[in-house]
Protein backbone atom coordinates (compact mmCIF):
# COMPACT_ATOMS: atom_id res chain seq x y z
CA UNK A 1 0.00 0.00 0.00
CA UNK A 2 0.89 3.63 -0.85
CA UNK A 3 2.10 4.98 2.31
CA UNK A 4 0.73 7.88 4.12
CA UNK A 5 0.60 11.92 2.80
CA UNK A 6 3.61 13.71 4.20
CA UNK A 7 0.93 16.58 5.46
CA UNK A 8 -1.33 13.48 7.20
CA UNK A 9 2.08 11.94 8.87
CA UNK A 10 2.78 15.42 10.08
CA UNK A 11 -0.63 15.69 11.60
CA UNK A 12 -0.31 12.40 13.34
CA UNK A 13 3.38 13.48 14.52
CA UNK A 14 1.63 16.96 16.23
CA UNK A 15 -1.09 14.27 17.97
CA UNK A 16 1.88 12.04 18.90
CA UNK A 17 3.82 15.32 20.31
CA UNK A 18 0.47 16.46 23.08
CA UNK A 19 -0.04 13.21 24.37
CA UNK A 20 -3.21 13.07 21.97
CA UNK A 21 -2.94 10.15 20.08
CA UNK A 22 -6.29 8.21 19.59
CA UNK A 23 -6.22 4.35 20.08
CA UNK A 24 -8.41 1.91 19.91
CA UNK A 25 -8.65 -0.40 22.64
CA UNK A 26 -10.20 -3.82 23.20
CA UNK A 27 -12.64 -5.57 25.98
CA UNK A 28 -11.11 -4.93 28.97
CA UNK A 29 -13.08 -6.81 31.19
CA UNK A 30 -12.24 -4.13 33.61
CA UNK A 31 -14.75 -2.75 35.88
CA UNK A 32 -17.41 -0.67 33.57
CA UNK A 33 -17.55 2.96 34.38
CA UNK A 34 -16.78 4.14 30.22
CA UNK A 35 -19.36 2.20 28.32
CA UNK A 36 -22.93 3.94 27.66
CA UNK A 37 -24.93 0.63 28.59
CA UNK A 38 -26.39 2.63 31.23
CA UNK A 39 -28.99 -0.16 32.27
CA UNK A 40 -27.17 -3.02 30.95
CA UNK A 41 -29.62 -3.93 28.05
CA UNK A 42 -26.78 -4.43 24.94
CA UNK A 43 -26.24 -7.86 27.12
CA UNK A 44 -29.64 -8.58 28.08
CA UNK A 45 -30.45 -12.28 27.03
CA UNK A 46 -33.91 -11.30 26.82
CA UNK A 47 -33.65 -8.29 24.31
CA UNK A 48 -31.11 -10.62 21.85
CA UNK A 49 -33.31 -14.09 21.97
CA UNK A 50 -36.62 -12.30 21.44
CA UNK A 51 -35.21 -10.18 18.75
CA UNK A 52 -34.51 -13.43 16.87
CA UNK A 53 -37.54 -14.69 18.37
CA UNK A 54 -39.80 -12.09 16.24
CA UNK A 55 -37.74 -12.40 13.16
CA UNK A 56 -37.73 -15.89 13.23
CA UNK A 57 -41.83 -16.03 14.11
CA UNK A 58 -42.52 -14.29 10.75
CA UNK A 59 -40.59 -15.83 8.61
CA UNK A 60 -38.20 -12.93 8.45
CA UNK A 61 -34.84 -15.35 7.74
CA UNK A 62 -32.57 -11.91 6.24
CA UNK A 63 -29.21 -10.87 7.30
CA UNK A 64 -29.13 -7.73 5.32
CA UNK A 65 -32.01 -4.87 4.28
CA UNK A 66 -30.25 -5.08 0.98
CA UNK A 67 -30.93 -1.29 0.07
CA UNK A 68 -31.84 2.47 0.92
CA UNK A 69 -35.18 2.63 2.81
CA UNK A 70 -35.73 4.46 -0.68
CA UNK A 71 -35.25 1.18 -3.19
CA UNK A 72 -35.28 -2.13 -1.72
CA UNK A 73 -34.26 -1.41 2.13
CA UNK A 74 -37.92 -0.75 3.98
CA UNK A 75 -39.82 -3.31 5.17
CA UNK A 76 -43.24 -3.58 7.45
CA UNK A 77 -41.04 -4.79 10.56
CA UNK A 78 -39.28 -0.87 10.06
CA UNK A 79 -42.75 0.94 9.66
CA UNK A 80 -44.09 -0.85 12.83
CA UNK A 81 -40.78 0.19 14.53
CA UNK A 82 -41.16 3.21 13.73
CA UNK A 83 -44.46 3.69 15.11
CA UNK A 84 -43.66 2.20 18.35
CA UNK A 85 -40.68 4.58 18.90
CA UNK A 86 -43.26 7.55 17.63
CA UNK A 87 -46.18 6.15 20.20
CA UNK A 88 -43.18 5.33 23.04
CA UNK A 89 -42.04 9.38 22.86
CA UNK A 90 -45.35 10.50 22.56
CA UNK A 91 -44.73 12.09 19.29
CA UNK A 92 -46.71 12.20 15.71
CA UNK A 93 -43.63 10.44 14.12
CA UNK A 94 -40.40 8.78 14.31
CA UNK A 95 -37.25 8.49 11.04
CA UNK A 96 -35.06 5.82 11.97
CA UNK A 97 -31.31 6.59 11.24
CA UNK A 98 -28.60 4.12 11.31
CA UNK A 99 -27.17 5.88 13.99
CA UNK A 100 -27.20 9.27 16.29
CA UNK A 101 -24.51 10.36 13.65
CA UNK A 102 -26.14 9.95 10.43
CA UNK A 103 -29.85 11.91 12.13
CA UNK A 104 -27.75 14.80 13.27
CA UNK A 105 -25.88 14.94 9.93
CA UNK A 106 -29.18 14.34 7.71
CA UNK A 107 -31.18 16.81 10.20
CA UNK A 108 -28.57 19.98 10.38
CA UNK A 109 -27.29 20.28 6.71
CA UNK A 110 -30.59 19.71 4.87
CA UNK A 111 -33.37 21.22 7.10
CA UNK A 112 -31.65 25.42 8.15
CA UNK A 113 -31.85 26.96 4.79
CA UNK A 114 -30.00 29.60 3.43
CA UNK A 115 -31.34 32.74 5.01
CA UNK A 116 -32.03 30.69 8.79
CA UNK A 117 -29.90 31.21 11.62
CA UNK A 118 -28.66 28.14 13.87
CA UNK A 119 -28.24 29.01 17.72
CA UNK A 120 -25.98 26.36 19.39
CA UNK A 121 -24.60 25.55 22.37
CA UNK A 122 -21.07 25.82 22.19
CA UNK A 123 -20.86 21.91 23.86
CA UNK A 124 -23.23 20.31 21.40
CA UNK A 125 -22.33 17.05 19.91
CA UNK A 126 -19.99 17.15 16.86
CA UNK A 127 -22.18 14.93 14.62
CA UNK A 128 -24.86 18.22 14.89
CA UNK A 129 -21.57 20.47 14.26
CA UNK A 130 -20.91 18.77 11.46
CA UNK A 131 -24.64 18.72 10.26
CA UNK A 132 -24.61 22.70 10.28
CA UNK A 133 -21.50 23.14 8.83
CA UNK A 134 -22.74 20.96 5.90
CA UNK A 135 -25.80 22.78 5.86
CA UNK A 136 -26.00 26.57 4.00
CA UNK A 137 -27.62 28.94 7.21
CA UNK A 138 -25.58 30.84 9.53
CA UNK A 139 -24.92 29.96 12.76
CA UNK A 140 -24.09 30.89 16.13
CA UNK A 141 -23.23 29.74 19.18
CA UNK A 142 -24.28 30.39 22.98
CA UNK A 143 -21.97 29.70 26.10
CA UNK A 144 -22.61 26.53 27.51
CA UNK A 145 -26.30 26.17 28.98
CA UNK A 146 -25.45 30.44 29.43
CA UNK A 147 -29.12 31.20 28.82
CA UNK A 148 -28.68 34.82 29.16
CA UNK A 149 -25.96 34.72 26.83
CA UNK A 150 -28.32 33.03 24.56
CA UNK A 151 -31.05 35.66 25.13
CA UNK A 152 -28.43 38.21 23.62
CA UNK A 153 -27.98 36.54 20.86
CA UNK A 154 -31.41 36.06 20.01
CA UNK A 155 -32.48 40.20 20.37
CA UNK A 156 -29.64 40.52 18.22
CA UNK A 157 -30.27 37.91 15.69
CA UNK A 158 -33.94 39.06 15.00
CA UNK A 159 -32.97 42.80 14.64
CA UNK A 160 -30.44 41.99 11.81
CA UNK A 161 -32.12 38.82 10.22
CA UNK A 162 -34.86 38.94 7.47
CA UNK A 163 -38.23 38.83 8.92
CA UNK A 164 -38.92 35.42 7.19
CA UNK A 165 -35.91 34.13 8.42
CA UNK A 166 -36.45 30.79 10.64
CA UNK A 167 -34.29 30.57 13.91
CA UNK A 168 -33.67 27.18 15.07
CA UNK A 169 -32.06 27.05 19.02
CA UNK A 170 -30.06 23.57 19.34
CA UNK A 171 -28.93 21.79 22.66
CA UNK A 172 -28.74 18.61 24.43
CA UNK A 173 -30.74 17.24 26.80
CA UNK A 174 -28.09 16.01 28.82
CA UNK A 175 -24.48 16.83 27.45
CA UNK A 176 -22.51 14.09 26.71
CA UNK A 177 -19.24 15.26 28.24
CA UNK A 178 -20.32 17.30 30.89
CA UNK A 179 -23.47 15.71 31.95
CA UNK A 180 -25.69 19.01 32.86
CA UNK A 181 -28.86 19.93 31.36
CA UNK A 182 -29.85 23.34 30.24
CA UNK A 183 -33.13 25.05 31.86
CA UNK A 184 -35.78 23.70 30.15
CA UNK A 185 -38.74 25.77 31.20
CA UNK A 186 -36.45 29.08 30.41
CA UNK A 187 -35.43 27.84 26.90
CA UNK A 188 -38.79 27.10 26.37
CA UNK A 189 -40.00 30.56 27.31
CA UNK A 190 -37.32 32.27 25.42
CA UNK A 191 -37.85 30.34 22.23
CA UNK A 192 -41.32 31.66 22.71
CA UNK A 193 -40.43 35.07 22.81
CA UNK A 194 -38.30 35.14 20.09
CA UNK A 195 -40.42 33.13 18.00
CA UNK A 196 -38.00 29.75 17.36
CA UNK A 197 -37.89 26.30 16.81
CA UNK A 198 -35.92 24.11 19.25
CA UNK A 199 -33.97 21.05 18.59
CA UNK A 200 -33.37 18.89 21.13
CA UNK A 201 -30.89 15.81 21.10
CA UNK A 202 -31.71 13.36 24.17
CA UNK A 203 -28.78 11.05 23.22
CA UNK A 204 -28.05 10.58 26.67
CA UNK A 205 -31.42 10.88 28.21
CA UNK A 206 -32.67 8.19 29.70
CA UNK A 207 -37.33 8.31 30.27
CA UNK A 208 -37.03 7.50 33.80
CA UNK A 209 -33.87 8.76 35.79
CA UNK A 210 -33.15 12.03 34.24
CA UNK A 211 -35.93 13.88 32.79
CA UNK A 212 -38.68 14.50 35.54
CA UNK A 213 -38.73 17.71 34.48
CA UNK A 214 -38.42 17.22 30.89
CA UNK A 215 -41.30 15.01 31.24
CA UNK A 216 -43.67 17.45 32.91
CA UNK A 217 -42.89 20.54 30.75
CA UNK A 218 -42.88 18.24 27.46
CA UNK A 219 -46.28 18.13 26.60
CA UNK A 220 -46.07 21.98 26.79
CA UNK A 221 -42.56 21.93 24.67
CA UNK A 222 -44.12 20.12 22.22
CA UNK A 223 -47.14 22.17 21.58
CA UNK A 224 -45.52 25.62 21.78
CA UNK A 225 -41.50 25.20 20.49
CA UNK A 226 -40.02 21.61 20.59
CA UNK A 227 -39.71 21.09 16.32
CA UNK A 228 -37.50 17.80 16.23
CA UNK A 229 -36.23 15.65 18.80
CA UNK A 230 -33.08 13.03 18.26
CA UNK A 231 -33.12 10.32 20.49
CA UNK A 232 -30.73 7.48 19.86
CA UNK A 233 -30.69 4.03 20.55
CA UNK A 234 -27.25 3.03 21.04
CA UNK A 235 -26.89 4.20 24.52
CA UNK A 236 -29.11 3.14 27.39
CA UNK A 237 -31.53 1.30 24.50
CA UNK A 238 -27.79 -0.92 24.15
CA UNK A 239 -28.41 -1.56 20.14
CA UNK A 240 -28.02 0.44 17.60
CA UNK A 241 -29.66 3.54 15.20
CA UNK A 242 -31.38 6.54 15.93
CA UNK A 243 -34.89 8.27 15.18
CA UNK A 244 -35.67 12.05 14.64
CA UNK A 245 -39.37 12.71 16.28
CA UNK A 246 -41.39 15.49 15.17
CA UNK A 247 -44.33 16.13 13.13
CA UNK A 248 -45.11 14.03 9.59
CA UNK A 249 -44.56 16.78 7.81
CA UNK A 250 -41.00 16.80 9.27
CA UNK A 251 -40.85 13.01 8.37
CA UNK A 252 -41.57 13.64 4.90
CA UNK A 253 -39.09 16.64 4.39
CA UNK A 254 -36.18 14.15 5.97
CA UNK A 255 -36.73 11.13 3.63
CA UNK A 256 -37.04 13.47 0.23
CA UNK A 257 -33.51 15.70 1.71
CA UNK A 258 -31.56 14.22 4.48
CA UNK A 259 -28.97 12.77 2.20
CA UNK A 260 -27.24 10.54 5.13
CA UNK A 261 -30.85 8.81 5.21
CA UNK A 262 -31.38 8.68 1.60
CA UNK A 263 -27.62 7.52 0.34
CA UNK A 264 -26.92 4.51 2.69
CA UNK A 265 -28.17 0.86 3.17
CA UNK A 266 -30.93 0.82 5.87
CA UNK A 267 -30.10 -0.76 9.00
CA UNK A 268 -29.95 -5.05 8.72
CA UNK A 269 -33.65 -6.83 10.00
CA UNK A 270 -31.86 -7.71 13.63
CA UNK A 271 -31.27 -4.62 14.60
CA UNK A 272 -34.62 -3.02 13.60
CA UNK A 273 -36.13 -6.02 16.07
CA UNK A 274 -33.72 -5.27 18.15
CA UNK A 275 -34.75 -1.71 18.51
CA UNK A 276 -38.60 -2.73 18.57
CA UNK A 277 -38.03 -6.05 21.48
CA UNK A 278 -35.87 -3.41 23.30
CA UNK A 279 -38.18 -0.35 23.51
CA UNK A 280 -41.02 -2.64 24.22
CA UNK A 281 -38.95 -4.19 27.43
CA UNK A 282 -38.45 -0.86 28.63
CA UNK A 283 -41.43 -0.39 30.50
CA UNK A 284 -40.84 -3.47 32.16
CA UNK A 285 -40.82 -4.31 36.19
CA UNK A 286 -37.26 -5.79 35.52
CA UNK A 287 -36.15 -2.34 33.40
CA UNK A 288 -37.66 0.09 36.26
CA UNK A 289 -35.90 -2.21 38.90
CA UNK A 290 -32.56 -1.53 36.55
CA UNK A 291 -33.76 2.17 36.70
CA UNK A 292 -34.41 3.01 40.46
CA UNK A 293 -30.73 1.23 41.02
CA UNK A 294 -29.14 3.37 38.10
CA UNK A 295 -30.72 6.63 40.01
CA UNK A 296 -29.17 4.80 43.26
CA UNK A 297 -26.02 4.81 41.94
CA UNK A 298 -26.03 8.64 40.84
CA UNK A 299 -26.84 9.42 44.18
CA UNK A 300 -24.28 7.26 46.03
CA UNK A 301 -21.56 8.41 43.63
CA UNK A 302 -22.42 11.94 44.52
CA UNK A 303 -22.23 11.42 48.35
CA UNK A 304 -19.29 9.44 48.28
CA UNK A 305 -17.67 12.31 45.86
CA UNK A 306 -18.20 14.97 48.47
CA UNK A 307 -17.37 12.92 51.47
CA UNK A 308 -14.16 12.23 49.63
CA UNK A 309 -13.93 16.32 48.63
CA UNK A 310 -13.50 15.49 45.26
CA UNK A 311 -16.15 17.91 44.06
CA UNK A 312 -14.50 21.03 43.61
CA UNK A 313 -13.08 18.56 40.88
CA UNK A 314 -16.44 17.58 39.37
CA UNK A 315 -18.59 19.52 37.25
CA UNK A 316 -22.01 19.63 38.81
CA UNK A 317 -24.27 16.48 37.01
CA UNK A 318 -27.13 14.66 38.31
CA UNK A 319 -27.12 12.53 35.18
CA UNK A 320 -25.14 9.21 34.74
CA UNK A 321 -22.45 10.81 33.35
CA UNK A 322 -19.80 11.89 35.82
CA UNK A 323 -17.08 14.03 34.65
CA UNK A 324 -13.77 14.98 36.76
CA UNK A 325 -12.11 17.70 35.62
CA UNK A 326 -8.16 16.84 35.22
CA UNK A 327 -6.09 19.68 33.11
CA UNK A 328 -3.49 18.36 30.81
CA UNK A 329 -3.47 15.39 28.08
CA UNK A 330 -0.58 13.33 30.10
CA UNK A 331 -2.00 14.10 33.20
CA UNK A 332 -5.39 12.54 32.49
CA UNK A 333 -3.93 9.72 30.63
CA UNK A 334 -1.55 9.08 33.85
CA UNK A 335 -4.34 8.97 35.92
CA UNK A 336 -6.79 6.51 33.72
CA UNK A 337 -4.01 4.47 33.28
CA UNK A 338 -3.56 4.05 36.90
CA UNK A 339 -7.33 2.93 37.23
CA UNK A 340 -6.85 1.08 34.78
CA UNK A 341 -4.08 -1.05 36.37
CA UNK A 342 -6.25 -1.17 39.28
CA UNK A 343 -8.88 -2.68 37.63
CA UNK A 344 -11.38 -0.19 36.51
CA UNK A 345 -11.95 1.01 33.19
CA UNK A 346 -12.54 5.22 33.28
CA UNK A 347 -12.24 6.68 29.89
CA UNK A 348 -9.81 9.61 29.65
CA UNK A 349 -11.45 12.24 27.29
CA UNK A 350 -8.48 14.37 25.82
CA UNK A 351 -8.06 17.76 24.06
CA UNK A 352 -9.12 18.57 21.37
CA UNK A 353 -12.22 16.37 21.81
CA UNK A 354 -12.69 19.03 24.68
CA UNK A 355 -10.99 22.85 25.09
CA UNK A 356 -7.10 22.51 26.28
CA UNK A 357 -7.63 22.22 30.55
CA UNK A 358 -10.77 20.82 30.21
CA UNK A 359 -9.89 17.31 29.48
CA UNK A 360 -11.56 15.07 32.09
CA UNK A 361 -12.21 11.94 33.48
CA UNK A 362 -15.42 10.41 32.05
CA UNK A 363 -17.83 8.59 34.62
CA UNK A 364 -20.42 6.19 33.01
CA UNK A 365 -22.44 5.42 35.57
CA UNK A 366 -24.58 2.01 35.26
CA UNK A 367 -27.50 -0.01 37.23
CA UNK A 368 -24.84 -2.84 37.75
CA UNK A 369 -21.95 -0.73 38.89
CA UNK A 370 -22.03 -2.04 42.69
CA UNK A 371 -21.35 -0.03 45.90
CA UNK A 372 -18.43 -1.04 46.64
CA UNK A 373 -16.79 -1.03 43.05
CA UNK A 374 -17.96 3.36 43.43
CA UNK A 375 -15.91 3.46 47.12
CA UNK A 376 -13.35 2.03 45.73
CA UNK A 377 -12.99 3.57 42.45
CA UNK A 378 -13.45 6.98 44.03
CA UNK A 379 -10.97 6.28 46.79
CA UNK A 380 -8.50 5.60 44.30
CA UNK A 381 -9.15 8.34 42.40
CA UNK A 382 -8.61 11.08 44.84
CA UNK A 383 -5.50 9.14 46.13
CA UNK A 384 -3.63 9.54 42.48
CA UNK A 385 -5.66 13.40 42.29
CA UNK A 386 -4.07 14.19 45.66
CA UNK A 387 -0.82 12.49 44.85
CA UNK A 388 2.39 14.11 43.41
CA UNK A 389 3.12 11.01 41.25
CA UNK A 390 0.38 12.07 39.02
CA UNK A 391 0.95 15.96 39.41
CA UNK A 392 1.58 18.06 35.96
C1 LIG B 1 -25.26 14.02 22.12
C2 LIG B 1 -24.99 12.98 21.11
N1 LIG B 1 -25.66 13.00 19.95
C3 LIG B 1 -25.45 12.08 19.00
C4 LIG B 1 -24.54 11.07 19.18
C5 LIG B 1 -24.31 10.07 18.08
O1 LIG B 1 -25.07 8.94 18.33
P1 LIG B 1 -24.63 7.53 17.72
O2 LIG B 1 -23.59 6.99 18.65
O3 LIG B 1 -25.89 6.73 17.69
O4 LIG B 1 -24.08 7.79 16.36
C6 LIG B 1 -23.82 10.99 20.36
C7 LIG B 1 -22.83 9.89 20.55
O5 LIG B 1 -21.94 9.91 21.32
C8 LIG B 1 -24.04 11.97 21.37
O6 LIG B 1 -23.36 11.94 22.51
Amino acid sequence: MARLPKKLDQKLQERIASNALRQLQTDSKKVDFASNDYLGMAKDNMVFYEAHKLLTDRGIIQNGSTGSRLLSGNSSLYEETEQYVATYYKADAALIFNSGYDANLGFFSSVPQRTDVVVFDEYIHASMRDGIRMGTARSLKFKHNKLNDLANILQRVRKDSEAEAQCYVVTEAVFSMDGDSPDLRRLMALCKEYQCKLILDEAHAIQGVNDTVYNELIKEITEQVLFARIVTFGKAMGVQGSAILGGNDLKTYLLNFARSFIYTTALPPMTVASILTVIRAIESAEVKERKKRLKENIMIFSREVQHLELHNSFIPSTSSIQSCLVPGNTRVKKIASYLREEGFDVRPILSPTVPESEERLRFCLHSYNTLNEIKEVLSILATAIKSELYAR
